[in-house]
């Protein structure tokens, strides 16, 4: 029984190993994210991952640039207050339902508390997740997808319809709701009168700050009037907000391919292309709407 097998001390040796080069690579506090039991799959062979206090860290190293990000792990509903400001439902049809930075008034409204971060309840994710859409909150099939794609517009790459827009919804007391529907993208001054018109309105400048201050689900329903929200006295009435999950994943349906078309660099380029030298011709006529005519004449002309 004491005398140790070859295989078991050659076994035993590669475990002293892999631990002697686990803790060269990362500090206590640093852990592979595969080695936390709440590692969250990312979907995605392309990033460095590992596990810092209760977030996951994701780095998309070059050449995908697709930057560095913070998400909670899968123990914790949010990491609001202590990371990249997630509040994340796992639903059991599968993928993702996030809100970045939530409202305190939306908080509330989801019944969690708006001072610290929670702990996730697993039974609790398709109740919440389905609150959170009908509050606006996009399901994602997984965070690669999110994450790489949302780096870019953030980074200020035009994508326009090829993203989910931004959507805030806020429930008087009264009953009904007022609707918002913002473009992501970042103003483009130069382009915006051009063929790169945006498929929706930019959010006024007051908007997010308007919102933050916001106490009651009136005062954020008030705030969307005078800023230009859109009263709806039942949201059956609004095609584009999901009351389901369900209904939200086929809302993600188109931005597949959209996405997907966006990975294509030349794609890309000629999506909202506008060289005024060599279209000058197109630069006069005006842009038609929907754009994305435009862009498939651009693709048939190449
Ligand atoms: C937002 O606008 C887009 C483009 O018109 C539309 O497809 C979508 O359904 C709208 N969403 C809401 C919630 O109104």
């Amino acid at each position: 029984m004491n005398r140790a097998k070859p295989t078991t001390c050659i076994f035993l040796l590669f475990a002293l190993l892999a631990g002697i080069s686990s803790a060269y690579e990362y500090d206590d506090d640093l852990r592979p994210c595969e080695e936390d039991k709440c590692f969250v799959a990312i979907h995605s062979d392309v990033p460095r991952c590992w596990i810092q206090g209760d977030n996951q860290n994701i780095d998309y190293m070059k050449p995908m640039d697709g930057g560095f990000h913070r998400i909670p792990n899968a123990c914790r509903r949010s990491n609001i207050f202590g990371g990249d400001g997630y509040l994340v439902a796992y639903p059991s049809t599968g993928g993702v339902v996030l809100l970045r930075n939530p409202l305190a008034v939306d908080l509330q409204y989801l019944g969690l508390p708006n001072t610290h971060d929670t702990a996730r309840s697993p039974e609790e994710d398709d109740d919440l997740a389905t609150r959170m859409v009908q509050l606006g909150a996009q399901w994602w099939p997984n965070w690669d997808l999110y994450l790489r794609h949302s780096s870019r517009v953030h980074d200020g790459i035009f994508y326009d319809y090829h993203f989910p827009s931004k959507v805030d919804v806020a429930f008087p007391t009264t009953g009904g709701a007022w609707v918002a529907n913002f473009t992501r993208d970042a103003l483009r001054y130069r382009y915006e009168d051009k063929v790169c018109q945006s498929w929706l309105p930019h959010a006024p400048d007051l908007w997010g700050v308007k919102m933050r201050y916001a106490l009651t689900m009136n005062d954020k329903s008030n705030m969307m009037k005078d800023l230009g929200g859109t009263f709806h006295a039942s949201v059956d009435e609004v095609p584009g907000l999901a009351k389901t999950v369900h209904e939200a994943i086929s809302l993600f349906e188109p931005f597949k391919e959209r996405l997907n078309n966006m990975d294509d660099d030349g794609y890309r380029g000629r999506f909202c292309a506008n060289d005024e030298d060599e279209d000058k011709d197109t630069a006069n006529e005006k842009p038609e709407k929907p754009r994305w005519g435009i862009g498939s004449l651009f693709n048939e002309l190449r």
